[in-house]
């Protein structure tokens, strides 16, 4: 087929053509954004190195605050901190567990734990379910029975998939939160016996209710 002479076919070429031409563009465009920066950055007066002196402050890096604490350094007190006695998971709490000591590890537990553990520590949270490394039940013998130091310790160093929480969990934070597991693990396997009386007859009552139910069903 013929073209006539003033109407010329777009060929690969042309398009290459017009896109260097587009990129030049834009990279001169681009330059031009980051070199007119870099004149008003060279004129701001500034402090070469950490310890020059500086009309202000003194020196140019600021004095370490007395109260700071480095990352990881070893803070004294064992049992709060790291939840264990001589190298030994700690098997009793560094303070009281109060109410509100429970109520506290609530909310924290489900901050920090829930998507992974799940609501109520089975280890059904939705990340879990989602495909990551699902973590063991609470409710297992071997975790059921561990002290609460084994707890911390999943939270200060973590545990194979699970992250440490240790910069984000503060200590005492850290034994709410095992307390509340703690509890968690009862609630899963409290004998009818350790309930108070009130709660006994409550079930005692549903019980029989549900006795009652199954009898009409079968009746009909
Ligand atoms: C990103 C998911 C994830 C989150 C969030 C998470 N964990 Fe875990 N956790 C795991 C996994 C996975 C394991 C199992 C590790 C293994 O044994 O391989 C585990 C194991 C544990 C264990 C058992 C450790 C042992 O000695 O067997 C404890 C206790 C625990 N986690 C507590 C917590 C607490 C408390 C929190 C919240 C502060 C938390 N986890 C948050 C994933 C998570």
């Amino acid at each position: 087929m013929q073209y006539q002479n003033d109407v010329q076919p777009i060929t690969d070429r042309h398009l290459r053509g017009r896109l260097r031409a587009v990129g030049i563009l834009l990279g001169l465009m681009a330059a031009l954004v980051v070199l007119s920066g870099c004149g008003n950055l060279r004129d701001q007066p500034k402090l070469a190195k950490p310890f020059d002196a500086s009309p202000t402050f003194g020196r140019a890096a600021r004095n370490i605050l007395p109260e700071a604490v480095a990352v990881n350094s070893q803070r004294g007190d064992e049992h709060l901190y790291y939840g264990t006695v001589n190298g030994d998971y700690a098997t009793t709490y560094p303070f009281p567990v109060t109410l509100e000591v429970l109520q506290r590890g609530k909310t924290q537990y489900e901050v920090f734990c829930t998507p992974c553990h799940g609501y109520s520590g089975y280890g059904d949270g939705i990340v879990s379910l989602e495909g990551f490394p699902r973590p063991a039940s609470f409710h297992t013998d071997d975790l059921r029975t561990a002290p609460p130091g084994r707890i911390i310790q999943a939270m200060v160093v973590g545990k194979n998939a699970m992250y440490s929480y240790a910069t984000r969990v503060q200590p005492e934070d850290r034994w709410a939160i095992a307390a509340y597991i703690q509890a968690l693990q009862f609630s899963q396997y409290a004998e009818v016996d350790a309930l108070p009386v009130a709660l006994q007859e409550q079930l005692a009552a549903l019980a029989a209710e549900a006795k009652e139910a199954s009898r009409d069903n079968v009746s009909q």
